[in-house]
């Protein structure tokens, strides 16, 4: 089997951070997303990964390279526009060949992995298998209507949804799909759904399995999604401490200091992540916080956030909460007058005042 990773489209809903960097490559407890997609292929033993890319091509290539860091081959199918989840699949023909694959959409996270997924469509070798997994808001996925356990339809993003079974951005395909994606017209979005060529696979009546998903599941489309799913990797951390922590601090719960972070009189309560070369001093660093390489916080207090790279928060009277923050961002006291906020936000930021 081959493993198709989608690393293209343009990230709308995650602007400003999208604007300079691929929304695949968020880091989520300052790894990657992609990088999870990657691994949980890798665990599944499949080794030959294509990876679909648009206009972030430069970024995804430089942080996955030629994927000897995982022992996989990387293999990169351009996308000249972001043209749809069906557009991929058509355009991943040679690479893909005549052998079944692994679909994994680039920003979802599956907590179970796909292991038993892939092992399952082998057992089975049905046309397809899909996963499900319950929503409370439908009406944002591909949706599936069951009857007996068998998929009656499937619709994308349905005004009125036919149930709470979301499709999971994960989907296992023989060379059957490769008619479908050719069958299929645009969506009034413009792109080849892939939930309309799994519809007629069913219409063709073809074997299209259902698997509901037993542990979490996040697509990482919007900031709150992200903050969620940063939550959600941090229940699992493990406590490690490779960086410096000095007599007058205190850790408590799960915290990882990665190498060359130093903490300073400061109070972190996991579980939460300080990453490599970040200084965190007279300091609170509260319970789901990923704070990425060379980040600054001085003087202030910040809890359930993820900071990325190279950014500084120093002197902030008040403390920081369920906050995204970019890379390189400057968040300051100012003792100039007269007392006010100042800000240089980027195009699509948001910025709340208590
Ligand atoms: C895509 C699919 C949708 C699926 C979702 C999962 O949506 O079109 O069917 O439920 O991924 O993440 P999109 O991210 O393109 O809005």
């Amino acid at each position: 089997m081959k493993g198709l990773i989608l690393s293209g489209g343009t990230g709308s809903r995650l602007r400003p951070l999208t604007y300079t960097s691929a929304k695949q490559l968020i880091p989520i407890a300052n790894k990657p997303i992609l990088f999870y997609a990657i691994e949980a292929i890798r665990d599944a033993g499949i080794d030959d990964i294509g990876i679909i890319v648009g206009e972030t091509r430069h970024e995804v290539k430089a942080a996955v390279g030629d994927g000897s860091r995982w022992g996989i081959k990387v293999t990169y199918i351009e996308q000249e526009a972001p043209l749809g989840l069906a557009h991929a699949v058509k355009i991943a023909r040679p690479f893909l060949g005549n052998e079944p694959f692994i679909m994994f959409l680039g920003d979802n996270l599956v907590r179970e992995g796909v292991t038993a997924f892939v092992e399952r469509f082998k057992a089975s070798k049905p046309e397809a298998l899909i996963l499900l997994s319950r929503v409370d808001e439908p009406q944002r996925f591909g949706v599936a209507e069951l009857r007996d356990g068998r998929i009656v339809r499937l619709v994308e993003k349905p005004k009125v949804p036919p149930s709470d079974l979301a499709l999971v951005g994960v989907y296992l395909f023989d060379q059957h799909i490769f008619e479908a994606v050719e069958a299929i017209r645009p969506s009034w979005r413009n792109e080849l759904e892939i939930t309309d060529a799994i519809q007629y696979l069913v219409e063709q009546g073809h074997t299209v399995e259902p698997h509901m998903v037993r542990g979490w599941w996040k697509d990482t489309g919007k900031p709150e999604d992200v903050l969620e799913a940063n939550r959600l990797l941090l229940e699992a951390v493990e406590a490690r401490i490779e960086g410096q922590v000095d007599g007058s601090s205190n850790l408590t719960g799960r915290v990882v200091v990665e190498k060359g972070a130093r903490v300073m009189n400061s109070y972190i309560r996991g579980p939460a992540i300080i990453g490599e070369g970040s200084l965190v001093m007279n300091a609170y660093v509260g319970p789901f916080t990923s704070v990425g390489p060379n980040v600054t916080i001085a003087n202030s207090e910040v809890e359930h956030s993820v900071i990325l790279a190279d950014s500084t928060i120093s002197d902030v009277p008040e403390r920081i909460d369920e906050s995204l923050i970019g890379r390189n961002v400057t968040i300051t006291r100012s003792q100039a007058k007269p007392r006010a906020l100042k800000m240089v936000l980027g195009d699509n930021s948001r910025a709340s005042v208590g």
